[in-house]
């Protein structure tokens, strides 16, 4: 069998690819146009893809050999899940060993923003430091605030555990209630403007869909405390950027942690001018070890579905309740 992969990822997956199939990688680094992905499609029984790569119904429909679909990410907003459902077709993510990685950036961005990190970096380098100045940056301690988690998923719920050290009081909004936090932190389960209220810090950790599209946008903002900082490691277009520009802009609210962008892989020039904003090129899960984890799972779960098992991180079994009913 024969497999596509978009763009080169850690040998270590490709080398299990490689002992049960014909495997053809994209040679460039870049992402492939959708056109591109079709075209590398032809006559593939797999496709392992990655998160920059528009995998629409077009892309489904294109290859009749087409069996499995492996993604090298978590979220997966950018495959049309029900159109490879109708197709019989599994897809597969990589949760689970990117949770820590990306809570991890998460806190760093929190960091960075609250202690001015970046900032402080950039005015050493300008060669402007003179001496210990008792005004100098400002910044906003972690210890004793209220950190408002967003979606208290995986992610979520393992970026709020690692507050502990800090004393903080957590507030988060999920559908469910999150019997780990609620025990281990005594969390709160609140509604989306007692979060924003009540929050010294907001940290996102939904997946993008209908419902979480512009979660934050300008009324939301608004409804921020002064000094909060918001932290985005989930989808760019779960906040509204321009909203966001117009909030640090006017400091509604102290600053902002980002590593995700509404129109990727453009980030707004206007963000790139502002000091109260740390950028980050969408690496939360961009460690060694993380990454190298997230090809072997995606290559396991590629090799599970061509041969004919359930994949271990599939996202739509219903594929397989359809074909057993058959
Ligand atoms: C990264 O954003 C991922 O979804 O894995
Ligand atoms: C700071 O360096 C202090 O000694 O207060």
């Amino acid at each position: 069998m024969k497999i596509y992969v978009t763009r080169k990822i850690p040998e270590p997956g490709l080398k299990l690819l490689r002992k049960e199939f014909e495997i053809e990688v994209n040679p460039e680094n870049r992402a492939l146009s959708k056109q591109e992905i079709i075209n590398w499609l032809c006559e593939k029984d797999g496709l392992l893809c990655l998160l920059t790569d528009t995998i629409d119904k077009d892309v489904i429909y294109s290859e009749p050999k087409l069996k499995m679909i492996a993604s090298y990410a978590v979220g997966y907003d950018n495959i049309d899940i029900q159109a490879a459902t109708k197709r019989g077709i599994p897809v597969s993510n990589t949760p689970g060993v990117l949770t820590d990685t990306t809570a991890e950036m998460a806190w760093a961005l929190l960091f960075s923003v609250a202690r001015r990190i970046v900032e402080g970096d950039a005015f050493a380098r300008a060669d402007k430091f003179k001496g210990w100045d008792p005004m100098l940056m400002h910044g906003q301690d972690v210890l004793n605030k209220t950190l408002g988690i967003i979606g208290a998923g995986r992610i979520g719920t393992s970026f709020a555990l690692k507050s502990k050290g800090f004393n903080m009081k957590v507030l988060y909004v999920d559908d469910r209630v999150n019997e780990t936090l609620e025990h281990e932190l005594k969390a709160k389960k609140v509604d989306i403007p007692e979060i924003l209220k009540s929050s010294d810090f907001i940290s996102l950790h939904v997946p993008l869909n209908k419902e979480t599209h512009h979660l934050i946008s300008e009324k939301e903002l608004k409804m921020m405390k002064k000094t909060a900082i918001l932290i985005n490691t989930s989808r760019g277009p779960v906040v509204d950027e321009q909203a966001l520009v117009k909030a640090l802009k006017k400091r509604w609210i102290f600053g902002a942690g980002l590593d995700v962008y509404e129109y990727e892989p453009n980030i707004s020039k206007e963000l790139m001018k502002l000091d109260n904003v740390v950028l980050q090129p969408h690496s939360a899960s961009a460690t060694v070890e993380t990454r190298t984890k997230m090809a072997i799972i995606a290559a396991e779960n590629m090799i599970a579905g061509l041969t004919g098992e359930i994949p271990p991180n599939c996202v739509n079994k219903e594929v397989f309740q359809k074909k057993s009913i058959r």
